[in-house]
C-alpha cells in the first residue's frame, strides 16, 4: 500500500550556493508525482534528500513516522528499504552484469536463497524489457538499457515509493510511452507512492496525478495535474509547452546572471515573449483558452483500477473551491458529467 511522503521547509545549499529553499509538498499516498525543472535546478539533489543521500539543511521529511533528515542511522537504514530509487544515470556497478546489478539489494538486504532471488531478478528483467541480457555489462549496453536496469534493480524489494529521476533521457519515443505505462501499471499493481523527475513533456501530462516544478531556488508550484497543465503563469506555460523565448535562459548561469543584473523578472519578459511567439501557441496570454487536458494514461487491460483514483477523488472535492477556475472545470469534467452537482 503506498505511503505519503511529507516535506516540510526542506532548503539545500552547497557552500553559499542555496540549491532550494524552504521547499513544502505532500506526495500523496499511492499517487504518481512529476517534478518539474529546467537543468540545473536541483530535482536530483532533491530525489538524494528525500534518503538522505544528500543531507538537507533544514526541514523535514516524514516517511512512515520517520524524520529520514535527522533520525538516527538505523532507522534511516529501514526507512530506506520503503524506497526504491531509479538514478539519472542508473548508477549500476561498473564491474558486476545486469543479473548481478539487480540481484545487488536483494543480497545486500534480505537472506534469500540464490533460487528465490533468481526468480524475482528475471520477473524485474522481463518486466523492463531486459531478458536475455543477463549477462551483459553496463559498458557493453545502451544509455537506455542502463536506465531499464536501474528501473529493475529499483523494484527488486518491493518498494512502497519509487523515485525514478529522468526515467525517459536516453530513450526514444516508443521506449519513454513502454515505461509511461509501466509507471501506471506498476501504480496499479502495487499502490506505490511514485515520484518521477522529468523534462519530458509528454510524460507530464500523460502519467501523474500531481505536478510540481522548481524554479529559481524553489518550488513554485505542486498539486493536482488540471492546476499546473492549464496554469498560465509564464514559467509553467514556457516550459509546459517547450517553448525558447520566456523567462527560462538558456541555463541556471544565465537566469542567475539575469538576477543579478536586475533585469526584468518573469512578467516584464514574458509580455516580450507573447509578442515573439508566433501564433497559434496561446497558452501564456492570461485570459486565452488553456491548452487541452489530454486524458492520463490508464492501467493496461487485465490489471486492476489504480486505488489511488477514488482517495484523489476525495482530496479533490475537498480542494476544489481553493483551486484556480480552470483547475476547477478540469477536475470536475474528469469526474464525468454525472458529478458535475459537486461544484460548490
Ligand atoms: N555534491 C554536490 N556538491 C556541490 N554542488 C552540487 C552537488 N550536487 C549537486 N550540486 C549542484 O546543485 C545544483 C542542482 O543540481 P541537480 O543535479 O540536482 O540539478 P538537476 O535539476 O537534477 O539538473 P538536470 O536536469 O540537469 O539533471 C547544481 O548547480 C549542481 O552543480
Ligand atoms: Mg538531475
Amino acid at each position: 500500500m503506498g505511503i505519503e511522503v511529507v516535506v516540510e521547509g526542506l532548503t539545500k545549499a552547497f557552500g553559499r550556493h542555496v540549491v532550494w529553499r524552504d521547499v513544502t509538498l505532500t506526495l500523496p499516498a499511492g499517487e504518481v508525482s512529476v517534478l518539474l525543472g529546467p537543468s540545473g535546478t536541483g530535482k536530483t539533489v532533491f530525489l538524494k534528500s528525500l534518503v538522505r543521500l544528500v543531507q538537507p539543511d533544514a526541514g523535514r521529511v516524514v516517511v512512515d513516522g520517520v524524520d529520514t533528515v535527522t533520525c538516527r542511522e538505523r532507522q534511516l537504514y529501514r526507512a530506506r528499504r520503503l524506497f526504491g530509487v531509479m538514478f539519472q544515470d542508473g548508477a549500476l556497478f561498473g564491474s558486476l552484469n545486469l543479473y548481478d546489478n539487480i540481484a545487488f539489494p536483494l543480497r545486500e538486504h534480505t537472506r534469500m536463497t540464490e533460487a528465490q532471488i533468481r526468480q524475482i531478478v528475471l520477473t524485474k528483467m522481463e518486466m523492463v524489457g531486459l531478458t536475455g541480457e543477463e549477462h551483459k555489462f553496463p559498458g557493453e549496453i545502451s544509455g537506455g538499457m542502463r536506465k531499464r536496469a536501474g528501473l529493475a534493480r529499483a523494484l527488486v524489494l518491493d518498494p512502497q515509493i519509487i523515485l525514478c529521476d529522468e526515467p525517459d533521457s536516453g530513450l526514444d519515443p516508443v521506449r519513454t510511452a513502454y515505461l509511461s505505462q509501466l509507471l501506471i501499471d506498476l501504480n496499479a499493481e502495487i499502490d506505490a507512492t511514485i515520484l518521477i523527475v522529468t523534462h519530458d513533456i509528454q510524460i507530464a501530462r500523460t502519467v501523474p496525478d500531481n505536478i510540481g516544478m522548481l524554479y529559481r531556488g524553489g518550488l513554485v508550484m505542486f498539486g493536482p495535474r488540471e492546476v499546473l497543465l492549464t496554469s498560465d503563469d509564464p514559467v509553467i506555460t514556457q516550459f509546459v509547452n517547450g517553448r525558447r523565448i520566456g523567462p527560462i535562459g538558456m541555463s541556471e548561469e544565465k537566469d542567475e546572471a539575469d538576477i543579478a543584473a536586475g533585469h526584468a523578472g518573469h512578467a516584464g519578459q514574458a509580455g516580450q515573449a507573447q509578442q515573439a511567439e508566433p501564433a497559434g501557441n496561446g497558452g501564456a496570454r492570461p485570459g486565452a483558452p488553456p491548452p487541452a487536458l489530454v486524458p492520463q494514461l490508464e492501467p493496461s487491460p487485465g490489471l486492476p483500477e489504480r486505488q489511488a483514483l477514488r482517495r484523489r477523488r476525495a482530496r479533490m472535492l475537498d480542494m476544489l473551491a481553493t483551486l484556480p477556475p480552470r483547475a476547477q472545470e478540469a477536475i470536475t469534467a474528469s469526474f464525468g458529467p454525472q458529478q458535475s452537482g459537486n461544484r460548490p
